[in-house]
């Protein structure tokens, strides 16, 4: 059928008059209250539908009906209590009440990297297969998920066999919309999104997708619809194109150290280019958090499952392990190997501001190197404290201290991981107080090298001399 011609068909016609009957009952379910599913269920609640967030963390749930969120993301606090009180958002444990609950069943659990660094399906099958074993009418299920090109046929295959041995015959789709958000800014982008992936093989669902996005859709339309494999690839595709533009200007800064130049400056000279531009080319210790580390990773893994070798992804993650371990060689450097016995601050700990979370933050791999030559750490972050705790609870040489300011007490340097707003102008003089020396590694470039110096400060940062 030639494209178009679809929609005069008898068969859509059909379709768009079951749809009035599906937009009577629009309601929501998701599985899993991370950062993307809590995020999704609250917003989708706020404009004003109702949402059941379901999550197999007894703990996790009972928080979210008690008012308290497990993570940290701003905004989002106040946004789960009013939509709770009002009654539109609900927390479940129970699978059969959560699949019974909505049209639209999104799956926003996680995906976390495999051994061989494909990204593990395993909760996402678990819930595909609960849906099926639960559902008695037509459902949506949408992978919300970041998952590997074809995961959405897995699903559908999943969910068919379960119904099949439930001698069961209900229709159903399988939709991929990826999801986009940032931590620390979640909630803005989810309202307002530079555009809204939909991947669907039947034009009813995209009607059906386009009506709940609606409420995110009115400005202009940020509505991309696709086929469903593009979405999935779209979603690596995008994440892997921003790990390559950071990785690329850690191996400039790098360049430019030996070439006596500075990094900043060429940043300027290049961003003022609109072909480049400025976001994302920032140079520093290296990109983490739990999405580019493990999705440039899957998208390197499918590429070798169909024989093709993705030279470029491989050289953007060994720029990146690389470049985490930068600021540790330059303290090592500076020390002459010997760090037995020095205190070193930290300021922060979460992979970026504005969140508390610290997968794979390159925060980790510096304190562990550090402490691993000998010496002990003494780390403030504004938000990802208890997080530190939770990983770290066992480690006696990692000091959490109260402030940034307490972190610094008779330490024999400060190192700068995280570009919190708080750290980026400090009392010098105090500083210099509490320090056994004045000595900084900035592995964000938050100050200027010639203001450090004329403070009396031995200033070590990124791609600048
Ligand atoms: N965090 C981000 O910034 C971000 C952005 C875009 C996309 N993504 C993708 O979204 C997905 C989720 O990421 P996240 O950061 O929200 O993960 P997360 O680890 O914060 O949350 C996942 C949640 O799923 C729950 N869960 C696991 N199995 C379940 C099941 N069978 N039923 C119900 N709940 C279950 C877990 O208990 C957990 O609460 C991942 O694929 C990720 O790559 C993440």
């Amino acid at each position: 059928m030639q494209a178009g011609a679809q929609y005069k068909s008898r068969h859509y016609l059909i379709h768009l008059t079951l749809n009035i009957e599906y937009f009577k009952d629009m309601k929501i379910t998701v599985f899993g209250s991370g950062y993307v599913g809590l995020v999704t269920g609250t917003c989708l609640a706020e404009v004003g539908n109702d949402v059941l967030c379901m999550d197999i963390d007894q703990d996790k749930i009972e928080q979210l009906k008690n008012g308290k969120i497990p993570i940290y993301e701003p905004g989002l606090e106040n946004l789960v209590k009013e939509n709770h009180e009002a009654g539109r958002l609900n927390f479940t444990t129970d699978v059969g009440v959560a699949v019974k609950h909505g049209l639209f069943q999104f799956i926003a659990v996680g995906t976390p990297p495999d051994e061989d660094g494909s990204a593990d399906l395993q909760y996402v099958l678990a819930v595909a297969r609960s849906i099926a074993d639960n559902m008695e009418n037509y459902k949506i299920v949408i992978d919300k998920s970041t998952v590997p090109v074809g995961t959405a046929d897995t699903v559908r295959e999943t969910i068919k066999s379960v119904l099949t041995a439930r001698s069961q015959e209900i229709e159903f789709d399988v939709v991929s919309n990826p999801e986009f958000l940032k931590e620390g800014a979640a909630i803005d982008d989810f309202m307002k999104p530079d555009r809204i992936v939909i991947g669907t093989d039947n034009p009813r669902t995209t009607e059906l997708l386009k009506a709940l996005y609606s409420p995110f859709n009115r400005n202009h339309d940020r509505i991309i619809a696709m086929d469903i494999r593009s979405a999935e690839l779209t979603k690596y595709a995008a994440n892997s194109m921003l790990a390559t533009k950071i990785s690329f200007m850690n191996e400039l800064a790098n360049l430019a150290e030996y070439l006596d130049a500075d990094i900043e400056q060429v940043r300027h000279g290049i961003g003022s280019d609109s072909r480049i531009g400025y976001s994302f080319i920032y140079p520093g210790c290296g990109y983490g958090g739990s999405c580019f580390p493990k999705d440039v990773k899957a998208l390197e893994r499918t590429a070798q499952e169909v024989g093709y070798s993705a030279g470029l992804l491989t050289a953007v993650e060994r720029v990146n392990d690389r470049q985490k371990e930068v600021l540790f060689n330059k303290i090592n450097k500076h020390f002459n190997t010997d760090l037995t016995g020095k205190i070193f601050a930290l300021w922060g700990l979460a992979f970026k501001p504005n969140t508390d979370d610290m997968r794979d933050a390159p925060s980790r791999v510096l304190l562990e190197a550090l402490i691993n030559a000998g010496a002990s750490v003494q780390a403030y972050d504004p938000e990802a404290m208890d997080e530190a705790r939770r990983i770290y609870h066992d480690e006696d040489k990692l000091i959490l201290a109260d402030s940034a300011e307490a972190a610094l007490e008779n330490a024999d340097a400060l190192c700068i991981v995280t570009e919190w707003k708080i750290f980026w102008s400090p009392d010098f003089e105090e500083m210099k107080s509490r320090l056994k020396q004045p000595l900084i590694f900035d592995g964000r470039n938050l100050y200027e090298p010639d203001v450090m110096r004329s403070l009396g400060y031995k200033y070590i940062s990124i791609g600048r001399n």
